[in-house]
C-alpha cells in the first residue's frame, strides 16, 4: 500500500487513480495528520502530491520531517518536489517565468526512477504547473533532470530512496508518466502488483458490466494474449462466447495442432478452427510488396472472420436478431495502444494490428479486457491461473504471419521451406535453454538463390536467414549474441535437412534502423 500526502493539488486523486490502475493500493491523508498515519499503516511507499500553496509562505502546508526518516521510499511532485526542497534544507524561491503545460524534460543522470529507459528517450515531454524552484538542493540530493527553464526539475538521494519530480507523472500528457510510477512502485517500493486474484476478480466484473448476457466472439492466435482475454471472457458469460482461430496457412509448422490441442483440450475453450488456407493463398498471388501483402490479408481475416462469427451471433438468421449488438473480444495490451497512437507527422512504418481485428464499421462492439496491462503481467496472470507454459512463454509472431518472412510473392512451396527451417531454428533456440531469454527467434526466407557445393555437385538453391533478437518494449531490439556452437547447429541442421536449401545467413541489424520482421 501507498500513503498519498495530499496538499491540495487536483490531481490528487488521478494520482491514486493510476496507482489503482497497476494494482497497487492507496490511501490520502492530510499534511498534518501524515506522520501518525504512516506510522500507523506503514506503507511500502509515500507520494507528496502536488499544491497550490508556496512552501516558504506564512501559511505553507509542510510535513514533519520525521516522514523522511522511516526507511520508507518518499516520491514527491511538484509541490511536494518543494516540500522536500523545503523540508530537508535546501532554498526554495519564486521562478522567473511561470511554467504551465507542456515543457521538454531532460534526464541528465542515471536513476533507479528512470530506469529501464533507452537512449532516445532521455528528451521528453512531461505537464508541469508551477511556479517556484528549489534553487538549491538539500544536501545528498543529485540533480537528474532539468527543463529550459528549471535546473531541478528532478532530483533524488538514492540511498535514502527519496525523489522528487517538478512534473506531473500522473496526468495523462507526460510522456512515459505510467513508467515512472511503475518504476517507483516496483523497483523502489518493491511493491507486490494486485496481478493475483483481486486483478482477475476485477477483469470480471468489467466484463460482466460490459457484455452481460449478450453473445461475444473472439478471434484466437494461439498467443497468450487474445488466449486469456478469451478464457476470462468464457469464465464470465460461458457458452455466450465464441472462439475461432482462422488458420491462414501461414502459420509456423503444427502450430494449428499445436493450437487446437491448447485451446480446446487444455484450456477446455468452445474453438472453432476455420481453414481458409486457400482465401488467403489466393489473395496474396502475385503480390510483392510488404504493405498489399499486409492489406490483403487483414480484408481476407475480415471476410472469413465475419463469415463465421455472424454465423455464430445470428444462427437462425432471422430479422429479429438483426438490432443485436455484436461484441468483439480483443486481447488488445498496453504496448498495443501506445503503438498504435502515433502522433500526427510520425511515418507509417507498418500498418501492424490490421489482422485479428474488425474495425468498428462492421458493426462490432469491441472489449478489450487486457487493455491497461503489460505483456509480463498478462504472463504473470496466466501462470496464476496456471496456463501451459507453451503458451505462456511463446514468441511473439506477426498477424500476417510467415507472409512477411516470405520475401516477394507468397506461395506453398516457400511456405514450405520457410517452415521446415523455422522449426529447427525454434528447436535449436529451445534445446539451448536460450527460448525464455530470447524475445523472438525465426527464420527468413530470402528468395535469393545462390551456388553451392552437395556431394561434389554444383547445387544453385535458397539462402535462409535467421533472426534472434532481444527487446523489451517492440520498439527497439537488439539481436542476440547467440553462441557460435548453436548457430552452426541451426546452419547445418537446415542444410541438409531441408534440401532447397545451400546457404544459412545470421541478421546482425539492431531496431532501429532494421525492423523485426524482414517486412
Ligand atoms: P517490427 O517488424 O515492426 O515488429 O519491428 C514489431 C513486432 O510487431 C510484430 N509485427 C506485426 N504484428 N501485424 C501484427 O499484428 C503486423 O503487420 C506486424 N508486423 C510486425 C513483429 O512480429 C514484432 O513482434
Amino acid at each position: 500500500m501507498i500513503t498519498i500526502i495530499d496538499f491540495g493539488s487536483q490531481t490528487t486523486h488521478l494520482i491514486g487513480r493510476r496507482i489503482r490502475d497497476l494494482g497497487v493500493g492507496i490511501e490520502i491523508v492530510l499534511p498534518q495528520h501524515a506522520l501518525a498515519a504512516i506510522k500507523k499503516s506503514r506503507p511500502k511507499g509515500i507520494i507528496l502530491s502536488g499544491g497550490p500553496a508556496s512552501v516558504y509562505g506564512r501559511k505553507a502546508l509542510l510535513v514533519d520531517k520525521r516522514v523522511f526518516g522511516l526507511g520508507i521510499p518518499v516520491l514527491g511532485i511538484c509541490y511536494g518536489l518543494e516540500v522536500i526542497g523545503q523540508v530537508l534544507g535546501g532554498q526554495v524561491s519564486s521562478g522567473k517565468r511561470k511554467e504551465y503545460g507542456r515543457t521538454n524534460f531532460t534526464l541528465k543522470k542515471d536513476c533507479l526512477l528512470f530506469s529501464g529507459w533507452e537512449k532516445n528517450k532521455n528528451r521528453f515531454t512531461v505537464w508541469m504547473s508551477h511556479f517556484d524552484q528549489v534553487v538549491v538542493l538539500p544536501k545528498g540530493m543529485m540533480n537528474v533532470g532539468s527543463t529550459d527553464t528549471v535546473k531541478h526539475a528532478a532530483f533524488a538521494d538514492e540511498t535514502k530512496k527519496i525523489y522528487a519530480v517538478m512534473f506531473h507523472p500522473e496526468v495523462y500528457h507526460t510522456q512515459y508518466g505510467l513508467d515512472i510510477l511503475r518504476n517507483f512502485l516496483f523497483k523502489i517500493c518493491r511493491e507486490n502488483q494486485k496481478v493475483g486474484q483481486e486483478k482477475i476478480a476485477e477483469i470480471k466484473d468489467y466484463l460482466q458490466i460490459n457484455i452481460g448476457t449478450k453473445k461475444a466472439v473472439c478471434a484466437l492466435s494461439g498467443g497468450i494474449d487474445s488466449t486469456l482475454a478469451a478464457y476470462l471472457t468464457h469464465e464470465v458469460i460461458g457458452k455466450n462466447l465464441s472462439c475461432f482461430y482462422v488458420d491462414t496457412g501461414l502459420m509456423r509448422k503444427g502450430e494449428t495442432e499445436e493450437v487446437r490441442n491448447n485451446l480446446k483440450n487444455k484450456l477446455k475453450l468452445p474453438l472453432s478452427v476455420v481453414d481458409a488456407k486457400k482465401d488467403f493463398l489466393k489473395a496474396l498471388k502475385g503480390v510483392i510488396d510488404p504493405e498489399e501483402k499486409r492489406k490483403r490479408i487483414g480484408e481476407t481475416f475480415i471476410r472469413v472472420f465475419e463469415r463465421e462469427a455472424l454465423r455464430f451471433v445470428y444462427p437462425e438468421r432471422s430479422r429479429r436478431t438483426q438490432g443485436k449488438q455484436k461484441i468483439l473480444i480483443q486481447g488488445t495490451i498496453y504496448p498495443d495502444v501506445i503503438e498504435s497512437q502515433g502522433t500526427k507527422h510520425s511515418h507509417k512504418i507498418k500498418t501492424h494490428h490490421n489482422v485479428g481485428g474488425l474495425p468498428e464499421k462492421h458493426g462490432f462492439k469491441i472489449i478489450e479486457p487486457l487493455r491497461t496491462l503489460y505483456k509480463d503481467e498478462v504472463r504473470e496472470i496466466a501462470k496464476q491461473l496456471k496456463f501451459p507454459e507453451e503458451i505462456i512463454y511463446r514468441h511473439v509472431f506477426p498477424g500476417p504471419g510467415l507472409a512477411v518472412r516470405v520475401i516477394g510473392e507468397v506461395t506453398e512451396k516457400k511456405l514450405d521451406i520457410l517452415k521446415r527451417s523455422d522449426t529447427i531454428v525454434v528447436e535449436e533456440i529451445k534445446k539451448a535453454g536460450l527460448y525464455e531469454k530470447t524475445w523472438m527467434a525465426f527464420a527468413i526466407f530470402t528468395g535469393i538463390k545462390t551456388t553451392g557445393v552437395v556431394g561434389d555437385e554444383r547445387k544453385y538453391g535458397e539462402t535462409i536467414a535467421i533472426r534472434a533478437i532481444e527487446s523489451k518494449d517492440t520498439m527497439t531490439a537488439d539481436w542476440s549474441r547467440l553462441p557460435y556452437e548453436v548457430l552452426q547447429r541451426i546452419s547445418e541442421r537446415i542444410t541438409t535437412e531441408v534440401f532447397e536449401v545451400v546457404r544459412v545467413v545470421y541478421d546482425i541489424t539492431t531496431k532501429p534502423p532494421g525492423t523485426m520482421e524482414w517486412e
